[in-house]
């Protein structure tokens, strides 16, 4: 640990769109006992970038080794291309780096159990930027469902819908919506903090999964820009998760229907129908023929506010220095993958996929895609943009 300043020094790699948001954050002072020592990307328009932006202090790296052997940083944020995560992840961990780590994870499950298991050979904190797992309507929703109040779980229903990407934005990078670049679309860009929150707020995972996919149905592009996906699990209960970026206006509504009730996050309110009886209590119960149980609406309080990307970055800080908890440790992000890949899988098989998901036939079935792949970018469209105002 550096002695100059007393505080966490930390790298980014990549700094595009996010990486150079976090940056910014870092070098600003928002985290707390943390600070910008250096930056380190691959193009070098990045790097005078970052020159301009943060002058010599912050210290710049051409590629990911010579950052890694530098001893000028103790932990890393991976901000860079989805393929190269756990690639840049490993290394960072055989360099004795902490490790926060973009969504998602990675492009296919086989990549990602190696960089878990790097994670677990080292003693270095890993974190993924699940910045969404920091909204309370969601943290309420996981407390409201592991408390029992919902009761067991037998439908969950994901529209989400206003993930709004137009064809200027799948043009402004080189590598975005192509097999080879990016490995899918919206699930794998877009809706991995949904297919995070899907599983971490009410504590399943899908067994099986049977899903249509549109790839490059409403834009110029080779991925998926359209998913429907039916689910079920182990206990019986089904889902289903709807999503698209070619959509406006868009929707995003999570609904969760259990034995005890409803609830429905949309709007940024969370509402639950609650009922006096659990459902199956009433139907034992019941002899009146038609009827239905009592139900209550009610409008859950929800407090606090969305911590978002300076909230993980502050997490993995105070996890490093002051061994809090993780709000969203890194050997999770496989968990969002596997439903994504199953989506992709059944979709290219037209066939149902079991999850945990064959990684070796997910991985054959990408690099037929990307052998096959006869898509062209257009030339010399690639810039950065600003997210403000993303999730
Ligand atoms: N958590 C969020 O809300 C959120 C939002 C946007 C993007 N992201 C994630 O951030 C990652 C980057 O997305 P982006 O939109 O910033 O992309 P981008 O193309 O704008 O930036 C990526 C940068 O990485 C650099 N780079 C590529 N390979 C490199 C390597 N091997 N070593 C060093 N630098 C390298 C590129 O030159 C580029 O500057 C993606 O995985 C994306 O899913 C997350």
């Amino acid at each position: 640990m550096t002695k100059q300043n007393e505080a966490l020094r930390i790298g980014i790699i990549g700094i595009g769109n996010m990486g150079s948001s976090h940056a910014s954050r870092l070098w600003d002072g928002e985290v707390k006992e943390a600070r910008l020592a250096a930056v380190c990307d691959i193009n070098p328009e990045r790097l005078s970038w970052a020159e301009s932006r943060f002058g010599a202090e912050v210290e710049r790296f051409a590629d990911a080794d010579s950052l890694y052997t530098s001893g000028s940083i103790d932990a890393v944020v991976i901000a860079t291309p989805h393929y190269s995560h756990p690639e840049l992840a490993i290394q960072a961990f055989e360099h004795g780096l902490h490790v926060l780590v973009e969504k998602p994870a990675g492009v296919y499950t086989k990549q990602v159990r190696l960089m878990n298991e790097a994670a677990a050979r080292s003693d270095k904190k890993f974190a993924i930027m699940y910045n969404q797992r920091t909204n309370p309507l969601y943290r309420k929703l996981k407390d409201l469902i592991k408390s029992g109040e919902l009761g067991e779980i037998r439908r969950t229903n994901w529209i989400i819908t206003n993930w709004y990407r137009s064809q200027s934005y799948y043009n402004s990078g080189g590598w975005r919506a192509t097999w080879s670049g990016e490995g899918g679309g919206v699930l794998i860009n877009q809706d991995p903090h949904q297919l995070d929150l899907w599983q971490w707020t009410t504590g399943l995972m899908p067994v099986r999964v049977r899903a249509f996919c549109g790839f490059g149905k409403w834009r110029d592009i080779e991925v998926e820009d359209e998913v429907t996906a039916y689910v079920e699990y182990a206990n019986g209960a089904t889902g289903l998760f709807v999503t698209t970026t070619g959509e406006a206006p868009g929707t995003n509504r999570f609904e969760i229907a259990g034995d005890r009730g409803k609830i429905v996050i949309e709007n940024g309110r969370l509402t639950f129908w609650r009922l006096r009886v659990p459902e199956s209590e009433f139907n034992r119960t019941y002899t009146g023929g038609f009827g239905e149980p009592e139900c209550w609406t009610c409008e859950i309080p929800v407090s606090g506010t969305e911590s978002g990307h300076l909230g993980i970055l502050q997490n993995f800080t105070d996890a490093i220095l002051h061994d809090a908890p993780l709000i969203a440790p890194g050997e999770e992000g496989i968990k969002g993958l596997s439903i994504s890949n199953a989506i992709h899988l059944s979709a290219w098989t037209d066939n149902w996929a079991e999850l945990p998901v064959d990684e070796e036939k997910y991985y054959e079935l990408l690099q037929e895609r990307i052998r096959e792949s006869k898509f062209v970018k257009p030339e010399g469209s690639d810039r950065t943009l600003s997210v403000e105002g993303t999730h």
